[in-house]
């Protein structure tokens, strides 16, 4: 297949010069140069130890000033030891400082979905998330449903995201733009169909949808902080053709990312055996397409082998594991501990419209539910390092998001550590770190959340 698709460059660039001076000027007028926020600075200096509850990879800081220059992490510094008046100081004492969260896997259409009763995944596709998918073809409701979704996603303290649009162009282009705006770092791409999906979610041949992929890869891939995530829904939605055109473009683009599902659920792994009778794995079709590499996003990865979980480490993927919407489906318990023995990066996410709630401590707390389930207790050092740096660490942007290191861009959120009797009670019984940090995971919620500051500049504050 040739995927030359000859674009007019100079429309390209200009367009994205146009956008690029809009966000720098919104940007100017919504941060100062500098601002330090007091308050209790929680992050990770590396991956906590399965289990392990004392942690030297946990990195708690209390009472301290975080410095934000120019959108930036800049340092930290005791909170007895105030920046001086060149500073803009917010004192947030006795509230908690954390990176913004990272959701690796979510579909922006699907708030329309969310809360849908009473199916498993193929079901529940048909009957309630193509029909709704179907509208995102129009410019209007996908502009209204990207700035939606964003502004929703940002009061639930998430920074980044990892985001499935529609098979609509229009859908993934509104999207980038309304993350540009925003100043978030956002990684997308237009979903690839083909097939076993209604009329008006499908690609067509000849091309399979590759010139739409390549316009927005040329418009958006690298522009700000916003990259280009080559999208196959899943097996049974894409022909063998399809699927090898999307290789090509994961070669083509060596630097943009892939996204997809994998092994969710029983029915699903089954048809795709019976669709792929050559494939030794559900896995195995897309590493046969070129689409296993280091730079993909498998969400869930419930129902794997060993062989499978090999071949994700040796390729360096992730698992994105989504307990909110696994359970809300019906579709099993991700095993974590199978994938840490076997060396496989996971992140967490909520999958929301499967999944449901945005809130990633929602989606943290089914994560250790799923986990107690299955005999371990996860620690709300691996659950939290799920959602920021690891998730940033498998994504390659550790240097970029999901921690408060020196350097990083000023993606940071302020949370109330209590809200209520019941959570502010346990929080004053609390002693060690852990105890008080596990509590406010499993009592917290959007609700706790004061502030987000993206790129220094502040994107939510709480009335
Ligand atoms: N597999 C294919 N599409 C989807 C989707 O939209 N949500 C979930 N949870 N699984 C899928
Ligand atoms: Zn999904």
């Amino acid at each position: 297949m040739n995927l030359e698709v000859d674009l007019p460059a100079v429309l390209t660039d200009t367009l994205t010069d146009t956008l690029a001076d809009q966000a720098v000027a919104l940007e100017a007028a919504a941060s100062p140069q500098r601002i330090a926020l007091r308050g209790d600075l929680l992050d990770f200096t590396s991956k906590p130890e399965w289990g392990v509850v004392e942690s030297p990879a946990v990195r708690f800081r209390e009472d301290h000033w975080l410095l934000i220059e120019g959108g930036r992490i800049v340092g930290a510094q005791p909170g007895d030891q105030a920046p001086d008046s060149s500073w803009v100081r917010r004192d947030h004492r006795g509230q908690l400082v954390m990176p913004g969260f990272i959701d690796t896997h979510v579909h922006s259409p699907q708030l329309d979905v969310i809360a849908s009763h009473g199916s498993e995944l193929l079901d529940w596709l048909n009957t309630y998330t193509f029909p709704a998918e179907r509208r995102y073809g129009d410019l209007v409701e996908a502009e209204a449903g990207a700035a939606r979704f964003l502004d929703a996603l940002l009061c639930h303290g998430t920074t980044s995201a990892v985001v499935f649009p529609t098979v609509h162009k229009v859908s993934a282009d509104s999207l980038f733009a309304a993350a540009h705006e925003r100043g978030m770092r956002l990684i997308t791409g237009k979903v690839l169909m083909d097939r076993h999906a209604p009329e008006g979610l499908r690609d067509e041949a000849p091309d399979f949808g590759a010139k739409d992929c390549v316009d927005l890869i040329d418009r958006w891939h690298g522009v700000d902080r916003l990259a280009y995530a080559v999208t196959v829904r899943f097996a049974p939605t894409s022909t063998p053709s399809q699927l090898a055109m999307a290789g090509q473009l994961c070669t083509a683009y060596s630097a943009a990312y892939m996204q997809t599902h994998l092994a969710e659920n029983r029915a699903e792994v089954k048809w795709v055996h019976e669709l792929f009778p050559e494939a030794r794995s559900y896995l195995d079709v897309y590493e046969r397409a070129g689409l296993l590499n280091a730079r993909g996003v498998f969400a869930h990865g419930i129902w794997l082998d060993e062989a499978d979980r090999a071949s994700l480490r040796d390729n360096c993927a992730q698992i994105s594991h989504s307990p909110s919407s696994n359970l809300f489906l019906g579709s099993g318990l991700f095993n974590w501990r199978a994938a840490e023995d076997a060396g496989v990066a996971v992140s967490v996410s909520t999958d929301v419209g499967g999944g449901t709630s945005l809130s990633m401590q929602r989606t943290l707390l089914d994560a250790y539910k799923v986990q107690a389930l299955q005999g371990e207790r996860l620690t709300a050092w691996r659950a939290l390092h799920g959602a920021t740096l690891g998730a940033a660490a498998a994504l390659g942007l550790g240097d970029e998001i999901g921690s408060l290191s020196t350097g990083c861009t000023a993606d940071v959120c302020v949370w109330d550590w209590a809200l209520g009797p019941v959570a502010q009670r346990r929080h004053e019984l609390a002693q060690a770190l852990h105890e008080r940090v596990f509590a406010w995971l499993t009592l917290s919620d959007d609700r706790n959340l004061v502030t987000v500051y993206v790129k220094g500049a502040v994107r939510y504050e709480r009335a």
